[in-house]
């Protein structure tokens, strides 16, 4: 064999590392995923009857695609041949069959596991098969993969989630992936080139303000999540996004909460993962997670996660650049009690302290649309006068 071809070769492994799947999620992903409801209590029926519930109740037209297993799938143990084995018992049919389903509606499937030995519920992690598992998700029709960080004593989370980038890039399949590693290690800092989207924070709690404190670790209701992390907005973008952890809408919050929280999470930027009961969810709470306005600010192309711009009194301005030089503003009450509140736009100058955007509503004018009430809301000449019901948003999108 000639020398160039030998130096070809040696190189040929090199080339095919280093990537992840190139535009997977140029918006952030929609889906629902099992954990924070069912925990443990997975089965196939509860996923098929997921995916029905997708299609029936409007899910799948507001643009929910991904159908994610959590924790708890698997046998607790590899088979002889190391790989992992679905638990028979919930998931008689396997995998596979469940994906073609799933796929046979025109949605997508994802999964989950570990970079550790364990995962957090203790059945087996993917280190040390990282591309063996890969292969087998791969060979099932699995889209999407969260992927967790316990029992991971001595690794490197950079390495360990490019360990597995790589092994998913191998397998050949598009994975969007889901580093989970709760923003310990900074992942926005490293992460773009590695998966999709990362954690910024342990898990949510279906509380609006609460901690729940399990001594060893602590879990965080939603406004706790939306001001855990500082200075980060800047990093998120098409393709790499700040997740904010799955949803609890319609897990016992008010329906201003739920509002809130929904509100919060598409003017974030994250990921709008679904974590209630979709088979069961009552009007109020399927309208708020269909919201084709709000969804739009989420999704919007430009994919600049909202900023904090000021605080008037308990309540919040938060403000995202949209496409075509829009904005969506969200005044969101963070106290229990309402509000009586007014804004001038006029007097307000706003500057992006991180990209190349601003607007002087004394120069300026935009029409106003009530994302929430539907109803055109006059514009941007008229201050705002407005009750906000305690726990609750107002929020506008505003448009030429
Ligand atoms: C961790 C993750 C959760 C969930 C559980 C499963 O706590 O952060 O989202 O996946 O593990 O055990």
């Amino acid at each position: 064999m000639k020398k160039t071809w030998i130096i070809l070769l040696l190189f040929l492994p090199v080339a095919a590392s280093g990537q992840k799947f190139p535009n997977l999620a140029p918006t952030p992903p929609m889906g629902w995923n099992s954990w924070n409801t069912f925990n443990t209590n997975i089965n196939e029926n509860l996923i098929r009857a997921v995916a029905d519930a997708f299609v029936k109740d409007g899910y799948k037209d507001a643009g929910y695609k991904y159908i994610i297993i959590d924790d708890c799938w698997s046998m607790k143990q590899r088979n002889k041949e190391g790989n992992l084995v679905p638990d028979p018992a919930k998931f008689p049919g396997g995998i596979k069959a469940l994906a073609d389903y799933i796929h046979s509606k025109g949605l997508k499937i994802g999964i989950y596991s570990c970079a550790g030995t364990r995962t957090c519920g203790d059945y087996p992690g993917s280190k040390g098969y990282e591309l063996q598992d890969a292969k087998l998700f791969a060979s099932w029709g699995i889209d999407y993969l969260k992927y967790d960080w316990c029992n991971t004593a001595g690794l490197t989370a950079e390495k360990a989630y490019a360990t597995m980038r790589d092994a998913l890039f191998a397998a050949g399949r598009p994975v969007v992936f889901g580093i989970c590693e709760w923003g310990d290690n900074q992942p926005w800092l490293w992460a773009k080139n590695i998966g999709q989207l990362w954690r910024i924070s342990g898990d949510i709690a279906p509380c609006f303000d609460c901690v729940v404190d399990h001594g060893s670790y602590k879990d965080w209701g939603v406004m706790k999540v939306v001001s855990m992390r500082k200075d980060i907005r800047k990093y998120a973008g098409p393709n790499g996004w700040n997740d904010f952890d799955m949803m609890e809408v319609g897990n016992g919050m008010t329906a201003s909460e739920n509002r809130s929280h929904f509100t919060m999470w598409s003017m974030l930027a994250s990921a709008l993962i679904m974590g209630n009961d979709v088979r069961s969810a009552d009007p109020s709470t399927v309208g708020i997670l269909t919201n084709k306005e709000m969804i739009a600010v989420n999704q919007d192309p430009l994919g600049i996660q909202a900023f904090k711009y000021k605080d008037i009194d308990s309540t919040e301005v938060w403000v995202k650049p949209l496409k075509n030089k829009e904005w969506a503003v969200c005044f969101l009450n963070r106290k229990k009690e309402p509000v009586s509140f007014g804004f001038n736009w006029a007097e307000n100058m706003i500057s992006d302290p991180d990209f190349d955007f601003k607007v002087d509503f004394s120069k300026e004018k935009f029409n106003l649309l009530n994302i929430w009430s539907g109803n055109r809301a006059g514009t941007t000449g008229d201050a705002v006068k407005a009750q906000i019901a305690g726990h609750d948003v107002l929020v506008f999108r505003l448009s030429h």
